[in-house]
């Protein structure tokens, strides 16, 4: 589905990619892993179109991305829950949503809405409730309603667990599994909790230096802890 080709990138004169490739096939979690500044996040703005390539290709069902508008992905089926941006506070539940379809014509989007709110009660009952006042994993589960809004084939999160509590990071990631395998969206995950995405995702990559330094199966990592630190070091 998302096949990304010897890419290179970075912010100015600063490289931060330099010849990362990834492949995510249709039905799949991929994870991406990696010390904190590694260039994860910097991969996921790439794709969905936030910065420009520099090199390198990004294909999406076949078809390259590069130049493509964050507003031409999505209405190609790609949607993104940026890193630690979760809702518009001042902005209601329901208000939160609109925005998330707001390519889809109208009567579609309040159609849109109540099917993603099926998977959401909680969102449900506090619908005209301001974002603002949701605890934290409410608003994450929020931030991952809003990008379901469009019907993505291919959802990126970007550390859906940042600061949240151990038992609510479960939540999230049950919820992740659920969007998965009932609504069949494609999810590629950026995580600094290693040990909960390695339990949800099919396969894992690790970037280190703006390259991939591991591509497998989570069980490879998950038995082999030298290994694994080995990627962090
Ligand atoms: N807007 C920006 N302008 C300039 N440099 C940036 C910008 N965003 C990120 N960088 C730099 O690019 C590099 C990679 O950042 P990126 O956010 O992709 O890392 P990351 O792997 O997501 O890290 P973390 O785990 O801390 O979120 C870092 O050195 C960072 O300082
Ligand atoms: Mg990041």
């Amino acid at each position: 589905m998302l096949e990304i080709r010897e890419l290179e990138t970075g912010y100015g004169k600063k490289q931060v990619l330099f010849g990362l490739s990834l492949e995510v096939r249709k039905g799949e979690i991929v994870a991406l892993i990696g010390p904190n500044g590694a260039g994860k996040s910097t991969v996921l703005k790439a794709v969905c179109g936030l910065i420009p390539t520099w090199k390198g290709q990004i294909l999406f069902e076949g078809r390259a991305t590069n130049g493509s508008t964050p507003a031409q992905n999505v209405a190609r089926g790609i949607t993104f829950a940026p890193q630690g941006n979760r809702v518009f506070d001042d902005l209601t539940v329901m208000e939160n949503l609109d925005i998330g379809g707001f390519q889809l014509p109208r009567k579609e989007l309040k159609e849109r809405i109540n099917q993603v709110l099926e998977m959401f009660p909680i969102l449900r009952e506090r619908c005209r409730q301001d974002a603002g006042n949701l605890s934290g994993g409410e608003q994450q589960m929020l931030a991952l309603a809003r990008a379901l809004v469009p019907r993505p084939k291919l959802l990126m999160l970007d550390e859906p667990s940042l600061g949240l509590s151990p038992s609510l990071v479960g939540t999230v990631f049950k919820k992740i599994v659920e969007i998965n395998r009932e609504a069949g969206v494609t999810i590629l995950i950026v995580e600094q909790k290693v040990r909960e995405v390695l339990d949800i995702c099919h396969r894992v990559y690790s970037i280190k230096l703006g390259k991939a330094a591991f591509a497998g199966a989570p069980e490879e990592l998950k038995e082999n802890k030298d290994k694994l630190k080995q990627l962090f070091l």
